[in-house]
C-alpha cells in the first residue's frame, strides 16, 4: 500500500525529508515501507526542498485518486476548495485520509467525519491543531473519560512569534511577520494568522472534540493582533505582563445544556502565569477536567518538521487500522445541538 501526497510546499517538504530519513527504522518497526507513490503539486519543475524523483510528481488530482496502490492520502494542500474536493475525492474512492487542514475541518468537520465513516476508513488531522503537540490524540483518547470543563492556550505559532519578536526586540509587526514566513510558520496567505482566524479554526476543532458538540468557526469570537501598538507592549510590561493572543473554550461541567463559550483574543499574561513564557513559534494549551485537574501541553506549534512529525504519527496510526481493517471515530460528536443553537453566552 502506498502514501499519496497531495502538496509538497513547507510542511509536505518536510514530510518527505521525514520519511527518507526515519524510513527504514519504520519499515523494521511496521514491517513494510511507508512508500510514497505519487505527489500533487501545482509547478513540477520548482526546485524543492527534499530530494524527490521527478517521476513521481503531477498536477493531476486524478492520478493519485484512481491509483489502486494507493490507500492512503496525505493532503497538505492549503485552505479552499480544491483541497475539500480532494478530502471528499479520496473518502469517496476508500482511501483513508491524514490532513493538516484546520481550514476545512473547523467548517466540515462533521461532513468529513460522516464521508469517512460511510467508506469504512479514517481521517486523522492532528498536525491541523499546535503543530507537533499530540494534542489531538489526547483529547480523543487519553481524555476520553474526562469531563472537560476548559481550554485555553496559545494555538497559533506566527502570532506568537510576532508578539514575542514586537515585545522583546522591539521589531515592527511587517519585520517579524516576514521572519515568520521566511520560517515556515505563516500560512500561504497570513492574514488569517494576524485577524486571529486560524487559532479560530483550531478552537473550533479542540472543542468539537473537547465537549463531543459540533463548533464550527464562525461560532467563535474572534479578535486578532492586527491593532496592537508599541504602547500597548509598554502597558503589558508595567502591569507585569505580556500580551498573547489566547484561544479560548469553556462549558459548564455541570450543566450537561449548557452553551459552549469559544473566542479568541489579545490579551496581557502575568510573567508569573506560564503561558507567559511560551516564546518564538511554541503553543501551549491547558486542559481542565473533572477528575484528571490541570494539564498544559507545549512544543513547537507551527513549522515544516514539527507538522510533519504530527503528520508521521496520523499515517501510522491510519496504515495500521487499514491493514486491521478498523477505524477510529476521530470526532465523538454524537451532539450536534450547539449547531442547531449556536447561540454563545
Ligand atoms: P505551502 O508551503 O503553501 O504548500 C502547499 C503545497 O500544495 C505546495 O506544494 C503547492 O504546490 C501545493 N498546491 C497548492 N494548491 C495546489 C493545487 N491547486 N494543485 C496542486 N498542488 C497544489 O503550505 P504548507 O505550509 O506546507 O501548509 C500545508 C497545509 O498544512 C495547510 O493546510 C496549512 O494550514 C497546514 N499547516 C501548516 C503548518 C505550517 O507550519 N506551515 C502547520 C500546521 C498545518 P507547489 O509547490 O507546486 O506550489
Ligand atoms: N500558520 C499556522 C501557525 C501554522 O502559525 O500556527 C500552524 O498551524
Amino acid at each position: 500500500m502506498k502514501i499519496g501526497l497531495l502538496g509538497c510546499g513547507t510542511v509536505g517538504g518536510a514530510l518527505v525529508a521525514l520519511l527518507d530519513q526515519e524510513g527504514d527504522r519504520l519499515a523494521r518497526l511496521l514491517g513494510e515501507p511507508l512508500e510514497i507513490g505519487r505527489i500533487l503539486v501545482r509547478d513540477p519543475e520548482k526546485e524543492r526542498v527534499a530530494p524527490i524523483s521527478k517521476d513521481l510528481l503531477t498536477t493531476q488530482l486524478s492520478d493519485v485518486i484512481d491509483d489502486g496502490e494507493i490507500g492512503l492520502v496525505v493532503e497538505l494542500l492549503g485552505p479552499g476548495d480544491f483541497a475539500l474536493g480532494a478530502i471528499r475525492a479520496a473518502l469517496g474512492a476508500k482511501k483513508s485520509v491524514v490532513t493538516a487542514n484546520k481550514e476545512i475541518l473547523s467548517t466540515h468537520f462533521l461532513e468529513l467525519e460522516l464521508a469517512a465513516e460511510a467508506a469504512s476508513r479514517d481521517i486523522f488531522f492532528e498536525a491541523a491543531v499546535a503543530g507537533g503537540i499530540p494534542l489531538i490524540r489526547a483529547l480523543r483518547v487519553s481524555l476520553f473519560g474526562e469531563r472537560l470543563s476548559r481550554i485555553v492556550g496559545i494555538v497559533n505559532g506566527t502570532t506568537n512569534y510576532i508578539l514575542t519578536k514586537m515585545q522583546e526586540e522591539h521589531i515592527s509587526l511587517d519585520t517579524a511577520l516576514a521572519e515568520a514566513q521566511q520560517l515556515g510558520y505563516a500560512e500561504a496567505d497570513p492574514s488569517g494568522d494576524l485577524s486571529g482566524r486560524d487559532a479560530a479554526s483550531k478552537l473550533a476543532i479542540i472543542a468539537s472534540i473537547a465537549f463531543g458538540s459540533h463548533v464550527d468557526v464562525e461560532d467563535v469570537n474572534v479578535d486578532g493582533i492586527w491593532g496592537i501598538t508599541p504602547s500597548d507592549f509598554d502597558f503589558a510590561e508595567r502591569s507585569g505582563g505580556v500580551i498573547k493572543l489566547l484561544a479560548q473554550a469553556e462549558r459548564d461541567i455541570d450543566d450537561p445544556d449548557a452553551p459552549i463559550r469559544v473566542e479568541v483574543f489579545p490579551a496581557i499574561v502575568m510573567s508569573t502565569h506560564p503561558l507567559a513564557s511560551v516564546r518564538g513559534s511554541f503553543n501551549a494549551v491547558f486542559v481542565e477536567g473533572s477528575a484528571v485537574g490541570q494539564l498544559m501541553f507545549s512544543g513547537p506549534g507551527a513549522g515544516g518538521l514539527p507538522t510533519a512529525s504530527a503528520v508521521l504519527a496520523d499515517i501510522i496510526d491510519a496504515i495500521k487500522n487499514l491493514r486491521t481493517s478498523t477505524r477510529a471515530s476521530m470526532s465523538m460528536v454524537t451532539d450536534t445541538r450547539f449547531v442547531e443553537d449556536s447561540s454563545i453566552d
